[in-house]
């Protein structure tokens, strides 16, 4: 587990401070955050200092908030920094106690949850992924429904309706969503597609492939990828943009409901592709996380890498520039489709400050919350109306992606949580895992036919 860091306000942060969060753009931030040290966790935005200390809540008590997330690395760190920044704006009493475990996708975050929950000792709050993943903690008794806190903070209309008729569960509110993710992108460095003579915005796969081949040829890696135990939902990632390329929006959200058909020829097609792509990367059993991988598409080892947003706050974050460092363009075939996943954050029933994990809440789901954190992390946020001014914020990728979640077909991702509930997605994995070491698309297919067989409900 990566280690806590505590940070406390020792006053309400100044009118300045307000001010300044509330127009400073992403690219400015994150300039500001690189030099403080935020993408390192040594400091906060708002002037919070580190502290072991527990602080005292208005009425005497000690008030603190253990939050649980994987948001570890790059841009993810400096966005959970500045919403914790932005939530003590608001909440200048209460001591943040992170709890962020490292591993991209949450891969050892859901495990030690699983733990904590099992032993009774719940965080405050935990990060979850709006969709399925839920599923298992609500059907497990372990979160409280926030009906409460929606009709008081109007957040049934304030909140994008595409995204919460998405995340319900039987007219009940399991979690306060954060962002929106854009899971079908494709990132591209330009200077070594330019000299590979590829597009960085293949259109569809078999473009892609052939894109893949003169970056091959020209002795650079075509794609930034790992594929072990640790990384295998990097492929999973991979594999879903290649299913939604063949089967389309219509066919996806099929592929998850019972009697969902895995037999067929476009999944076969997807997967062969899969496997051609993956035996054009450079040695995919090197164990590279998310952030490494995107690192290498910055810094021109590598073409592409097919990854959710997020991504692009680890560009940003590295000083690069689009058009002239990177390039994004929807995954190859995808393009009218919006696959998203969305961050949100939960109450556990025996959360130790109750009170404390419903603020954190209330900054999760007011606008200048989501702003905080979404404008840093490559997100949108999820919310009905999105202003110019708030526009404002954004910059250009998130402009851009914003556009598309409004003007293209929106559907689930599966490796981050939205269509398939834990054990399917285990299970899945564990059928790449097997691919990764015999390449067999065949088998890939009947394993992936047998887990739909098993979990579809
Ligand atoms: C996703 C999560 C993102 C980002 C990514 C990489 O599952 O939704 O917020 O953290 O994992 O770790």
């Amino acid at each position: 587990m990566d280690h806590p860091s505590r940070a406390q306000c020792g006053g309400a942060a100044g009118p300045t401070q307000k001010a300044s969060r509330m127009s400073i753009s992403r690219r400015a931030f994150l300039a500001t955050a690189a030099t403080l040290g935020i993408g390192t966790g040594t400091a906060l935005l708002s002037g919070c200092a580190s502290s072991g200390t527990n602080v005292t809540g208005p009425s005497g008590s000690p008030s603190s908030l253990e939050v649980f997330s994987w948001w570890t690395e790059g841009g993810e760190k400096a966005a959970l920094n500045s919403l914790v920044s932005e939530f003590h704006v608001h909440n200048p009493h209460i001591d943040f106690v992170n709890r962020a475990v490292a591993g991209g996708a949450g891969t050892n975050a859901k495990a030690e949850l699983a733990r904590r929950l099992k032993a009774g000792d719940p965080p405050d709050t935990f990060q979850g992924q709006a969709g399925a993943m839920l599923d298992d903690y609500v059907d497990a008794g372990q979160l409280e429904d926030l009906g409460f806190l929606y009709q008081q903070q109007g957040w049934d209309r304030a909140l994008n309706s595409t995204l919460l008729q998405l995340t319900q569960r039987a007219g009940k509110h399991w979690s306060v969503p954060l962002d929106i993710h854009h899971i079908n992108v494709i990132w591209a460095n330009k200077r070594v597609c330019d000299h590979a003579k590829a597009p960085v915005a293949p259109d569809n796969v078999p473009d892609f492939v052939t894109a893949l081949h003169r970056v091959a040829a020209t002795g650079k890696n075509p794609l930034a990828i790992s594929a072990t135990a640790a990384e295998i939902w990097q492929v999973k990632h991979l594999m879903e943009c290649l299913l939604v390329a063949e089967v389309g929006p219509a066919g996806w959200p099929a592929l998850w409901k019972a009697g969902g058909d895995w037999g067929t020829q476009q999944v076969s097609t997807a997967l062969a592709a899969l496997r051609q792509i993956l035996a054009l990367a450079v040695n995919p059993t090197a164990e590279v996380s998310w952030d490494k991988a995107s690192a290498m598409v910055g810094s021109g080892e590598a073409a592409y890498q097919i990854m959710g947003d997020w991504t692009e706050a680890s560009f940003t974050l590295a000083g690069l520039l689009p058009h002239r460092d990177y390039d994004w363009a929807p995954a190859p075939g995808t393009d009218g489709t919006f696959v998203f996943a969305s961050d949100c954050f939960t109450l556990p029933k025996g959360a130790k400050d109750r009170d404390a994990a419903i603020a954190w809440l209330v900054e999760c789901g007011s606008q200048a919350g989501q702003d905080s954190f979404t404008a840093v992390k490559g997100a949108i946020p999820p919310r009905s109306v999105i202003g110019s001014t708030e526009r404002g914020l954004f910059d250009e990728y998130s402009n851009w992606s914003m556009q598309q979640w409004t003007g293209t077909q929106i559907v689930g991702s599966l490796t981050h949580g939205v269509v398939a509930r834990a054990a399917w997605n285990s299970a899945i994995d564990s059928a790449l895992l097997s691919f990764a070491a015999n390449r067999d698309p065949v088998r890939l297919q009947t394993a992936l036919q047998a887990a739909a067989k098993q979990y579809a409900a």
